[in-house]
């Protein structure tokens, strides 16, 4: 912590470290410092199809799936809970374009949510710089779904329809949200201690749907944290659902 905001404070022509901290607590958190210190004290590393096998899983099994048991609905809530930069929103927003035609006339919606609003905005804006592209995303798809402008590569309209980014900490308490098909919590839990896991896995329980499936980062689990999940074994993939649910095949 030390390290990452003492050259902040001296930017901000503060003596000490602590005549900062003093400072931001005295102000409502929306200054510029505080947005500063989030984007210090967060870690936001994220590319497009992250570890590859959750995405495998949603293309071959799970969407397919979701397809089958909302047909009656026609409507998709998905949900990135730390959603960074926007990488991974779009990913599943292409997965959606590029494989499952039939959702054209769906209501389907991702929505991609961070503390920090300065990735948020990169996400807002959907513009990746080569090295970003460089990193999990095909060719093929590259050129279909992004439009090159200067030295960026811009997410097109089409894939940005079906994305939504939103400040929210997770944290404080939750804005109304609607009841999600899919959460993808990943790579975030890590850093919160054992009290704010079990709090946000309870959370996540009252915002999905009874059949509902969440994914967490490959060094996170519900295990030992949450005994309401269960935990389960899709394509390469593992994931979690309510207890309570019905089994996969059903
Ligand atoms: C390592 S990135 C993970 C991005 C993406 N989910 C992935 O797996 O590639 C973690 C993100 O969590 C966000 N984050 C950290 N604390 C948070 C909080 N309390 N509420 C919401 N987002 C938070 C950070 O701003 C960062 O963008």
């Amino acid at each position: 912590m030390e390290s990452r905001l003492t050259p902040l404070a001296l930017q901000g022509g503060f003596a000490t470290l602590d005549e900062f901290i003093t400072q931001l607590r005295m102000n409502p958190l929306q200054t510029l410092f505080h947005d500063q210190v989030i984007d210090a004290l967060t870690t936001n590393e994220t590319s497009f199809f992250r570890d590859f096998h959750p995405f495998e899983t949603l293309r071959n099994q799970l969407i397919p799936l979701l397809i089958t048991r909302r047909a009656s609905m026609r409507k998709l809530n998905i949900w990135s809970g730390a959603a960074s930069t926007g990488q991974e929103a779009y990913s599943i927003a292409m997965i959606i374009r590029e494989h499952f035609p039939e959702l054209r006339d769906w209501q389907v919606s991702i929505l991609g949510t961070d503390l920090s609003p300065t990735v948020l905005s990169q996400a807002k804006e959907g513009a990746y710089s080569q090295l970003e592209v460089n990193r999990g995303l095909p060719a093929p798809l590259l050129l279909k779904y992004f439009t090159k402008v200067g030295t960026k590569w811009v997410v097109k309209d089409d894939l940005k329809r079906l994305v939504e980014f939103r400040q929210m900490n997770l944290f404080k308490p939750w804005p109304i949200l609607p009841v999600f098909d899919l959460v993808l919590l990943r790579n975030v839990m890590i850093y919160f201690d054992i009290e704010t896991k079990k709090e946000i896995l309870k959370r996540i329980r009252n915002c999905i749907h009874p059949e509902g499936y969440l994914f967490l980062g490959a060094a996170e689990t519900t295990i030992n944290l949450d005994p309401n999940w269960e935990t389960l074994t899709m394509g390469l993939s593992t994931l979690y659902q309510h207890k309570a649910a019905l089994p996969i095949a059903a």
